[in-house]
């Protein structure tokens, strides 16, 4: 007898902002209540599982990537029983749920951190953080040159028991979030005891937050202005060959109980470089952003796909697909760019680029239309970030007034950030809140007008609606034998043309030229991105799925 295939190598799994997506008690913030009175609508769209950003108590610099105790819940979103019974709630509704695990730092609100802060420098308390002397006289210069992703420097120098400046801690992200130092046994042994708290209430998996820059070179060299451009490129801190035994740990506890996937939240040089994290003894599956930051370009696309295949391969890792989350420009407002592989407002979580030029929001609408096909075709894994299935833009006029992402502040006000895809979601009604939250709630940020006509209510009437494309993808997806076995081949097709099938038998054509193409003649229709012409042609920016 054959193995049924784990859930976790062909799922969809869709992203759940937890601030952003549906608040029951009107604080203008989404919480636990909120997710749970919308499973329904998650099961019926269709998905496998929803992955839940950070939601452990957290002063909430960095959206709740701060993470002050990692074995209890954020009074805003909720309470432990809640949580509990949510859990159970999402399984009754034939869901599954990851968590987001936050590895390479803490809240500096966590206790570990306040005690490290307490006690003299070489104390066990600071070993746990990576707490260094500064350089020049009075070791008034940071450790090393290395930058923020957050902007300004890694480093922050705290005061000592003598009331005079002492050692500098690491900060890769905001001076909140401390680097944890993770050659201290103590770091490994309490990430596996909180791994198991979890396991132990039901969580089916977890996704890693950066999970390529746990381990640093030690000898803590300077960049001297080779300062990576973006968190792709190789560093210091960045995909150092320890996070390898990591994983490896990681993945003998998740072992212990049965299919509980990771995903990698994994930014590396290449696609051979992320398959090293994907190892059979590795984590199970990491996102590959090249697919998101390749923009509507046909050859392109069609290299990552295939770098990704070719390298996933050997080590018998599924693909895993993605387009958007809390971290990037919409690829609705990325797609109608004139530059589409811009990511415009973060790149990689920290690039920080220049504001992005205007967007052709409708052209982008009906490129991510046909992109969904594109990528809930490959084989593999596909998540979906809360919203896209609304076809909702990044939001890039929000008053400077509520930016919260620390990106905007560490900038000096210069980059806006990410709060653009992070606005909550439009339910239902006419105007603000749109169902978000109780009639009177003020969201978090707040939502554009024009969302009147992008609520799950207003879009679950219209047949032609980017939510009506989903639910039917998701549905053939899912029943549709096309879809069955790994792997893919390319067919023939123009330069601007990806046309490949699938061992089940579906065909998919996209067409990211300007003309109209012919399609193949006598494959029947099983879902066009936008309704087909009578010629049969397929019009640009479409993508068809052929029976
Ligand atoms: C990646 C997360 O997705 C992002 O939101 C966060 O700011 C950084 N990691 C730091 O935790």
């Amino acid at each position: 007898m054959t193995e049924p295939t784990p859930w976790w190598r062909h799922a969809v799994v869709y992203q759940i902002y937890i601030r952003s997506f549906a608040d029951s008690d009107g604080d203008g913030v989404g919480d636990i209540a909120g997710i749970r009175s919308r499973l329904p609508y998650l099961r019926d769209l269709g998905v496998d599982a929803i992955w839940i950003n950070p939601w452990y108590p957290s002063p909430m610099v960095d959206g709740g990537y701060d993470v002050a105790d990692y074995r209890a819940i954020d009074p805003a979103f909720g309470t432990m029983d809640e949580a509990l019974a949510f859990i159970d709630d999402v399984h009754a509704h034939g869901l599954r749920i990851l968590l987001d695990i936050v590895p390479n730092h803490t809240s500096d609100q966590h206790p570990w951190f306040q005690e490290a802060l307490a006690s003299p420098p070489g104390s066990p308390a600071r070993a746990r953080y990576l707490f260094r002397e500064g350089k020049g006289p009075g070791g008034d210069q940071p450790p090393t040159d290395w930058p923020s992703v957050f902007g300004g420097p890694a480093w922050t120098r705290v005061i000592g028991s003598d009331g005079r400046p002492g050692q500098w801690y690491l900060h890769l992200f905001a001076p909140e979030q401390p680097d944890l130092d993770w050659s201290d046994p103590e770091v490994a042994d309490e990430f596996d005891s909180i791994l198991r708290f979890w396991y132990d209430r039901g969580v089916d998996g977890f996704r890693i937050d950066v999970a390529h820059g746990l381990v640093k070179d030690r000898s803590f060299p300077d960049l001297h202005g080779s300062s990576p451009k973006s968190l792709v490129h190789p560093g210091p801190y960045w995909d150092q060959e320890g996070v390898h035994d990591i994983y490896r740990r990681w993945r003998a506890v998740a072992d212990d109980y049965g299919d509980r996937p990771f995903v990698g939240e994994v930014f590396v040089s290449s696609a051979e470089r992320l398959a090293r994290y994907v190892r059979p003894d590795e984590l199970h599956t990491a996102f590959d952003f090249r697919f998101l930051q390749a923009g509507w370009d046909a050859a392109r696309l069609r290299n990552e796909i295939d770098d990704n295949l070719h390298s996933m391969g050997p080590v018998g890792a599924p693909a895993t697909w993605v387009l958007s989350n809390h971290d990037q420009a919409r690829h609705v407002t990325r797609f109608g760019r004139p530059r589409t592989a811009d990511v415009g407002v973060v790149e990689s979580a920290g690039e920080r680029v220049a504001p992005p030029p205007s967007s052709d929001i409708e052209l982008g609408r009906r490129r991510a239309r046909a992109a969904l096909l594109l990528q809930l075709a490959l084989p593999g894994t596909a998540y979906l970030y809360q919203g896209e299935e609304l076809g909702l833009e990044e939001v890039e006029d929000l008053p400077e007034a509520v930016l919260q992402d620390p990106t905007w502040r560490r900038s000096g006000h210069t980059i806006r950030g990410r709060d653009g895809a992070r606005v909550p979601l439009p339910w239902s009604g006419s105007e603000p809140p749109f169902g978000f939250g109780p009639p009177g709630t003020t969201p978090w940020l707040p939502q554009p007008e024009s969302w009147r006509d992008r609520t799950v209510e207003a879009e679950s009437r219209d047949p032609d609606s980017v939510l009506a494309l989903y639910r039917a993808a998701l549905r053939l997806r899912r029943e549709h034998l096309g879809f069955r076995g790994d792997g893919m081949a390319w067919l023939p097709a123009p330069d601007q043309v990806l046309r490949f099938d699938r061992p089940g038998g579906l065909e998919t054509v996209v067409n990211l030229g300007p003309e109209p193409i012919q399609l193949p003649a006598g494959r029947p229709v099983l879902l066009a991105s936008v309704p087909l012409p009578e010629s049969g042609d397929l019009p640009p920016d479409t993508a068809v799925w052929l029976g």
